[in-house]
Parts: C-alpha cells; sequence; structure tokens
C-alpha cells in the first residue's frame, strides 16, 4: 500500500521535475494527483510512461490524500497550503513562505534529517533555497570534522530558479541580438540577462543585502548550526539550468585539503570531481539531471590560518527543489509517515 501524492504547481519548472523524480526514485504512490492554476486545468503533464491531468488547485479537496508537494509561489502558498494541511495532508513546500517559521522544520534530508519529526506542528515541512540546498550538502560534513566560523559564498544562478518565464525570456532575448526588430526587453529581470550577469536576486533589503542573499545565511543557521557566520552575493547568469557558488569557509581547525577532498568523497549527496587539469571540474551544464552535488577546485586559502576554497555545482530544479522535497518525503515515510 502506497501513498496519496499531489502535486501542486505540476506545470511549472519544479512541479514538472517533481514528477520525473517521484517516478524515477519510484515513490510507492498509488495515486499521483496534478494540480495547477485554472487556466492549466486539463493540460497534460508526464509522469513516467504515463500523462496526467491538471485539475484546479482552487476545487481541490486535499482530504484523504498522504502528501502534497507545493511548488507554487509564495501567495498562492500562503492560500493553498494551510487548507491541505488542515485537510490532513502533509505539505512539503518549496516557496519561501515556511521556512523562517519556528514551528516548520527546514529539512535537507543529508544534513537534518532527523527535524522532520516536527512537522506535527503545522502538518508543513519547508524546502530551502535552491543556493541553500547544495551549499549546505557540502559544508555539512566538514563541519562535522572542523566546525565551520565564518563562510563567504558568490553564487553564479541560472535563470530556471526564477521560473518557466525567465526561460523563455532567456531564450528569446538571445535569439533577438542576432535578429534585428526581434529585440527582446527585459521583463522578468531588471536589466537584460542574455550575454549578461546581473547581480541582484529577490528584492533589496535595509542593509544593501537582497533577500536572496539573506535567505542562504538565514537558511544555513537553522539548517546546520546558528553559529555559524554566512555573506552571500547572489548573482544571476544566462544559464538555463545549474547553480554554481564559489565558497570560502573558515574553521575552528585545521583541515587539510586532502583530507577535505576524502571527507566529501564519503559525504551523502556529495561527487568529488577535482583534478588539477584542463576540464577537471564541473560545470552546471555537466550536472542537469543529475543528483548529486558536484564539489570541484577544492583547495588551501592561504590567506587565513584555517581556510578552504571550493566550487560547487548542483542541479537547481532537483537539489535545489523537486529531488530535496522527495528525499523528505521519503525520509518522513521511513521516520514518521508509515504506510502498509
Ligand atoms: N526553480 C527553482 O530552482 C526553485 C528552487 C527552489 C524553490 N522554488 C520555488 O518553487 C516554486 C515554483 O517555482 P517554479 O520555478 O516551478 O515556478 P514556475 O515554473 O513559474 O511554475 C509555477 C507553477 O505554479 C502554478 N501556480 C501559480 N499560481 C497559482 C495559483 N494561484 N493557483 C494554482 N497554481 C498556481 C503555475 O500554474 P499555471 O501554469 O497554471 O500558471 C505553475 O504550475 C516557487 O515558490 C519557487 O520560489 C523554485
Amino acid at each position: 500500500m502506497g501513498y496519496r501524492v499531489v502535486v501542486v504547481g505540476a506545470t511549472g519548472n519544479v512541479g514538472r521535475e517533481m514528477l520525473n523524480i517521484l517516478a524515477e526514485r519510484q515513490f510507492p504512490a498509488d495515486e499521483v494527483v496534478v494540480l495547477a492554476s485554472r487556466k492549466s486545468m486539463g493540460t497534460e503533464v508526464s509522469f513516467g510512461d504515463t500523462t496526467l491531468t491538471t485539475k484546479d488547485l482552487d476545487t481541490f479537496d486535499f482530504t484523504g490524500y498522504d502528501i502534497a508537494f507545493f511548488a507554487v509561489g509564495s501567495d498562492a502558498t500562503k492560500k493553498y497550503a494551510p487548507v491541505a494541511a488542515k485537510q490532513g495532508c502533509v505539505v512539503i513546500d518549496n516557496s519561501s513562505l515556511y521556512r523562517y517559521d519556528p514551528d516548520v522544520p527546514l529539512v535537507v534530508p543529508e544534513v537534518n534529517p532527523e527535524a522532520v519529526e516536527g512537522y506535527t506542528k503545522k502538518n508543513i515541512i519547508a524546502n530551502p533555497n535552491c543556493s541553500t540546498a547544495q551549499m549546505v550538502v557540502a559544508l555539512k560534513p566538514l563541519h562535522d570534522r572542523a566546525k565551520i566560523k565564518r563562510v563567504v559564498v558568490s553564487t553564479y544562478q541560472s535563470v530556471s530558479g526564477s521560473g518557466k518565464d525567465a526561460i523563455d525570456e532567456l531564450w528569446n532575448q538571445t535569439k533577438g541580438v542576432y535578429v534585428p526588430g526581434q529585440e527582446v526587453a527585459p521583463k522578468a529581470y531588471p536589466k537584460q540577462i542574455a550575454f549578461n550577469v546581473i547581480p541582484h536576486i529577490d528584492v533589496f533589503m535595509d542593509s544593501g543585502d537582497t533577500k536572496e542573499e539573506w535567505k542562504m545565511v538565514a537558511e544555513t543557521k537553522k539548517i546546520v548550526d546558528p553559529s555559524i557566520k554566512v555573506t552571500a552575493t547572489c548573482v544571476r547568469v544566462p544559464v538555463f539550468v545549474g547553480h554554481s557558488e564559489s565558497i570560502n569557509v573558515e574553521f575552528e581547525d585545521f583541515l587539510d585539503e586532502d583530507e577535505a577532498r576524502d571527507i566529501l568523497r564519503e559525504a551523502p549527496g556529495c561527487m568529488v570531481i577535482d583534478k588539477r587539469e584542463d576540464g577537471g571540474y564541473v560545470t552546471p551544464i555537466e550536472c542537469v539531471g543529475d543528483f548529486a552535488t558536484f564539489i570541484s577546485r577544492i583547495r588551501q586559502d592561504s590567506t587565513i590560518d584555517n581556510g578552504l576554497n571550493m566550487w560547487v555545482v548542483s542541479d537547481n530544479l532537483r537539489k535545489g527543489a523537486a529531488l530535496n522535497a522527495v528525499q523528505i518525503a521519503e525520509t518522513l515515510g521511513a521516520r514518521c509517515l508509515k504506510k502498509g
């Protein structure tokens, strides 16, 4: 006997990837229902070898369903997630709405799987920001060995992190640069993204940081350790899928680069590709469709006593969203929500 599962936002980037991953990992589902806005009613989406027909979220009754993966924006989540939770369905939410709520666990299963057990307070579990998820998978095993004091991270984030309209904008703007009369003005972003980079993701805060940068700080503290100091600069780049991060870590204890490499080779969810030769590292194109968080360019930072640099790349629609959500459901199933 398996679970009755709902995917909310099934026509979006994350929702579609969620369906791929549920099928690939053979998640024990007896039934999968797909929901989106009314305008998408009847739209067909792929689930393994079959197709499912999208229903309207607004009129759906979650009673009797076990797990709802929410992959809609915060506004729709605010309206519908509490309804689903109240109707007895555990919500695993991809938006940022509940991530900082002390009554909602924020979970990366390789890092803090035990936290899922706190889901009962609101019947909701939050999935972290895409940039945080891949970073903490790489940081946690190193923190366990040498205790991280401070992290300086710069991100190179793909446009799929901003939804399907942003993917279209990069595609059409890139073509438009070459075809007179077909130029595409920026809409999803404040400046042209084709052939450009934009040091601005989410809204500006009073501190001068953007909300995306603040999320990486707050979420790392909640998931790994509140004592870790993080400073981030988040940048959008003209890449379709795959976020990259340049991460500088300062530890309390000395950690040799070879030992760090060995620790990460053994760590759950991590894949070390680190050869000091042409192409001996991973780029975003190579991580697309993969489950792993790839770590390259591991090296000592000789400007401080206990420092390391590394390059971390992962598929933002997978580890940064859909895969992590499905792993949360698997963890929930193993620890709390037994079936059969
Ligand atoms: N992309 C990433 O890397 C990433 C990573 C982590 C978290 N997230 C979060 O995941 C969520 C989804 O992101 P996405 O990239 O998949 O966005 P997207 O491609 O723009 O898709 C949005 C989905 O939400 C549905 N939707 C929007 N408003 C709705 C409403 N009022 N009622 C019902 N359905 C509604 C859309 O349905 P229609 O097609 O009918 O409009 C579509 O299925 C967001 O909260 C995002 O912040 C994304």
